[in-house]
C-alpha cells in the first residue's frame, strides 16, 4: 500500500458488525437498513426525503427519467465534471449542453450558464465539485427566471454547506455517491433527496422497475403472494440492505470523519500559503467545504491555452515521480467534452471550454482522508516541494 494513498476509507469494527446484521437476518435486498440510512441521511442534509440507490450515476439518471427528459430537449452541464453527469442526458436522447467552469471554483461559470439558455433549455444539473457548492442562489435565480428544473449533482458533496444550507436541498432534486472516494461509502451506492413528496415517490417507484409497493411491505402484508401494480416502466437501480447497514454505521461517524478531513485541508492550506507555483482549494467564508478532494491548481507559470500542453507535461513528470516514493496524486476530474465520445458525437475542441480544458490539464489532488496528521501533510509538501522545485531538503 501506498505511504500516502490518495484517499482511505473509514473501516471499523462496528462496521464489520452491522453488516453481518442483513446475512444473520435473511433480508439482504432493500430493506430496514435502507430505509435506516434514508431517514439518517434526511436528519444530516435536512432534505425532506431522501432515496437510496445503486450509485450516483444511477441516482441522476432516476432523476432525468422522473423529469421526462427526451430527445430535443438541452441540459445545462458544466465542462468539467464526471462524465456520468453528461451521459444520464445523452442516455436519453436529449443533449447536454457543456457550460465551461470557473477556474477559480471549479465549479460552473454562472455568466457562461446564462448564455448557454435557449428555447430548448430544460434544466439545469450543477456539480458541486470536490465539495465545493456551486453558485446556488444565482443558479437557482436562473432556473426560476427560465422555468427551468435544477438536479444537483452532489456526488462529491456530502457535509457541504452554503449559507448554512447542505447542497442537494436548493434544486428539484440532489443526487449524492457512496463510492469509496467520497467522505463516506457503501462500497458503491448514492442518494436522491428532493422536497416534494410526489416526485419522491415517483424516484422510490422508478428505482424499483416501477412497482406501486416494496418487496418488505409486500412480504409484511397480507396477499403478499400478489405482485404490485407496475405502473411506469422502471428500473432495478435498489441499494442491498448490507450497503445500507454499512451506510448507517458510515454515518454514525461522519461527523469524526469529517472532522478529520477538514483537519488535514487546514494544514494543506497553510503549509502551501508561501507556495506560488501550486495554488490550494478556493475558500469562501459563505461556504463549509465539504473537502471530498484537496485539488490544487498547479501553475508554476499563467495558466493559458498556449502553456497547457507544457504544463500538462510537467504536472505528469511531476505526479509519476511523486507516485514512486509513495505520495498518490490525481487530476482533479476530467472535462467531459473532450472524451472521445464528445469529440466524435459534438466535434468539440480543446478551445471550446478553455478553462475546463485547463482545469483538467493542470490540477493535482493531494492525499486527504480522515486520519492524515501534521507531519504527513507536511511530508507531502516536502516531497512536492522536491519534486516540483528540484530542491532537497
Ligand atoms: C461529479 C460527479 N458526478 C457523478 C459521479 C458518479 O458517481 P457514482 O460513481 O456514484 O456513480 C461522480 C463520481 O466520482 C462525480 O464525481
Amino acid at each position: 500500500m501506498s505511504r500516502f494513498p490518495i484517499t482511505r476509507a473509514v473501516f471499523d469494527d462496528d462496521d464489520l458488525a452491522i453488516i453481518q446484521e442483513p446475512l444473520r437476518s435473511g433480508w439482504v435486498v432493500q430493506g430496514p437498513y435502507v430505509a435506516e440510512f434514508e431517514r439518517a441521511f434526511s436528519a444530516w442534509t435536512g432534505a425532506t426525503h431522501a432515496m437510496a440507490t445503486t450509485s450516483c450515476t444511477t441516482a441522476l439518471q432516476l432523476c432525468m427519467a422522473a423529469l421526462d427528459v427526451k430527445p430535443g430537449d438541452e441540459v445545462l452541464v458544466p465542462a468539467f465534471t464526471w462524465v456520468s453527469t453528461a451521459n444520464v442526458v445523452e442516455h436519453l436522447g436529449a443533449t447536454p449542453v457543456f457550460v465551461d467552469v470557473d477556474l477559480r471554483t471549479f465549479n460552473v461559470d454562472v455568466e457562461a450558464l446564462r448564455a448557454a439558455i435557449t428555447p430548448r433549455t430544460v434544466g439545469i444539473l450543477p456539480v458541486h465539485l470536490f465539495g465545493e457548492p456551486a453558485a446556488m442562489n444565482d443558479i437557482m435565480a436562473i432556473a426560476s427566471r427560465h422555468g427551468l428544473w435544477v438536479v444537483e449533482d452532489a456526488a462529491c458533496g456530502f457535509d457541504s454547506w452554503l449559507d448554512d444550507r447542505h447542497v442537494g436541498t436548493f434544486g428539484t432534486f440532489g443526487c449524492f455517491s457512496f463510492h469509496p472516494r467520497k467522505s463516506i461509502t457503501t462500497g458503491e451506492g448514492g442518494m436522491v433527496t428532493g422536497a416534494s413528496a410526489e416526485q419522491a415517490s415517483l424516484i422510490r417507484t422508478l428505482r424499483d422497475h416501477g412497482a406501486s409497493r416494496t418487496d418488505l411491505e409486500r412480504h409484511a402484508q397480507r396477499y403478499s403472494f400478489l405482485l404490485a401494480e407496475y405502473r411506469h416502466a422502471g428500473f432495478n437501480y435498489r441499494l442491498t440492505d448490507l450497503q445500507g447497514a454499512l451506510g448507517v454505521s458510515q454515518l454514525r461517524k461522519a461527523r469524526a470523519i469529517m472532522a478529520g478531513r477538514r483537519q488535514g485541508a487546514l494544514w494543506y492550506d497553510e503549509l502551501l500559503r508561501d507556495i506560488e507555483w501550486l495554488r490550494p482549494p478556493h475558500r469562501d467564508p459563505r461556504v463549509r467545504h465539504g473537502q471530498q478532494s484537496y485539488v490544487c491548481l498547479f501553475q508554476p507559470e499563467v495558466v493559458t491555452l498556449e502553456a497547457a500542453e507544457r504544463l500538462f507535461a510537467r504536472r505528469n513528470e511531476g505526479m509519476a515521480a511523486l507516485e514512486t516514493m509513495g505520495v498518490v496524486t490525481r487530476q482533479g476530474t476530467h472535462a467531459p467534452p473532450h472524451l472521445d465520445y464528445y469529440v466524435q458525437r459534438y466535434g468539440y475542441r480543446p478551445g471550446d471550454f478553455p478553462q475546463a480544458y485547463l482545469a483538467e490539464r493542470c490540477t493535482i489532488t493531494l492525499p486527504l482522508y480522515a486520519g492524515i496528521t501534521q507531519d504527513d501533510c507536511a511530508e507531502v509538501v516536502r516531497l512536492l516541494r522536491e519534486t516540483f522545485e528540484g530542491e532537497r531538503r
